[in-house]
């Protein structure tokens, strides 16, 4: 008798567990559902549409300057050279707009937004991308002087905080878009000099953007490309500057990394980056379409499978997990001390 009930209860009990997970299964399922519909709603009206990019020479800016353009936007691409922004015209439709624009100089971003207001009126801008950027010098930080970080900084941070806030009137206007373009070097901190420290600022920045923002209807994205093959990327630069760095320091300094340190180091980086950079920067310049083109952009978009599933969940882990992930892909200074 009294086993027959414990039997039953056993029974009862089993049946609950088993329809409790599988209501949390179909939950789940359904809310991934609805993300996903939600995701793919788009605005209307491209062709109504004014975007003012960033850094259009190259790069993600380049492609997508002629990816909008393809679909009908009115894109204004700001370049820093001449050469860029005429190879830009011709490959694009007559519709697409070039502007010679450096985001270090607060006179040439205020006649750019002269410029862009002319072009837009009174309907204001839709979509402004911070995309310019550069990337040297990158290196060990005793290898750097102050003006080593300041260069970068003035580029990729500043420059992207006076472009937004000289822009925002126009965008408020249009209840627009917002699209600064930070890098998974914004989670971790993979190398010394600028690069890392302006892109963690561009995090910040766009992170109380979108808070103070929000209320006038204007939505801020923020991209987060693993690494691709662009300018930002290009070793040749890079490598040119840490021999220039290498070559400036004191001797004691160049003792304590040892002679062979700047070869091995150069080898190193020419090897991760051979394996880590991706060729197909539309992955990242789909991303930035989507920020700009979906009724609800999403506030973070991890660019590259590198991106999503390798340095975005390292950034989650303790300290010491990632420090000995990046440790592991460079040469230890020959004066290393085992503490
Ligand atoms: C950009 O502007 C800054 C500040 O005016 C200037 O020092 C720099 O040389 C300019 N860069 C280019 C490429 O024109």
């Amino acid at each position: 008798m009294v086993s027959t009930a414990n039997l039953t209860i056993y029974l009862l009990e089993a049946i609950l567990s088993h329809l409790t997970l599988s209501c949390a299964l179909l939950l789940a399922t359904l809310a991934a559902i609805r993300w996903y519909i939600r995701d793919s709603y788009k605005v209307d009206g491209f062709s109504q549409k004014h975007v003012f990019i960033t850094g259009c020479d190259s790069g993600f800016g380049n492609l997508l300057a002629r990816q909008l353009d393809r679909k009908g936007f009115q894109v204004m691409a700001a370049c820093l050279t001449e050469k860029g922004a005429a190879d830009l015209s011709t490959a694009a439709s007559p519709r697409l707009k070039t502007f010679m624009l450096n985001v270090t100089d607060s006179a040439s971003i205020r006649r750019a937004v002269e410029f862009v207001s002319k072009e837009v009126g009174e309907r204001g801008l839709w979509g402004l991308v911070n995309n310019a950027g550069r990337s040297v010098p990158i290196g060990p930080t005793d290898w750097m002087q102050l003006e080593d970080f300041t260069k970068v900084l003035d580029v990729n941070l500043i420059g992207v905080i006076e472009v937004t806030l000289q822009f925002l009137p126009l965008l408020k206007k249009a209840h627009g878009r917002v699209v600064n373009t930070a890098s998974i070097l914004g989670r971790l901190s993979l190398t010394g000099g600028g690069y890392c420290l302006s892109k963690w600022g561009v995090e910040a920045f766009s992170d109380s953007l979108r808070r103070d923002m929000q209320h006038f209807g204007i939505k801020v994205s923020i991209i987060e490309p693993g690494f691709f093959k662009t300018g930002v990327t290009s070793l040749d630069l890079i490598e040119a500057d840490q021999r220039r760095l290498w070559s400036c320091l004191p001797q004691d300094v160049k003792d304590s990394y040892g002679d062979t340190y700047l070869d091995d180091y150069v080898k190193a980086q020419e090897f991760s980056m051979g394996i880590l950079c991706s060729p197909d920067i539309s992955k990242v310049t789909r991303c930035m379409e989507h920020a700009l083109t979906a009724r609800f952009p999403r506030t973070r978009y991890g660019a590259g499978w590198d991106a999503k599933f390798f340095w975005i969940p390292l950034s989650y882990l303790p300290s010491f997990v990632s420090d000995l992930v990046i440790n592991a892909l460079l040469p230890l200074p020959k004066d290393k001390r085992h503490v």
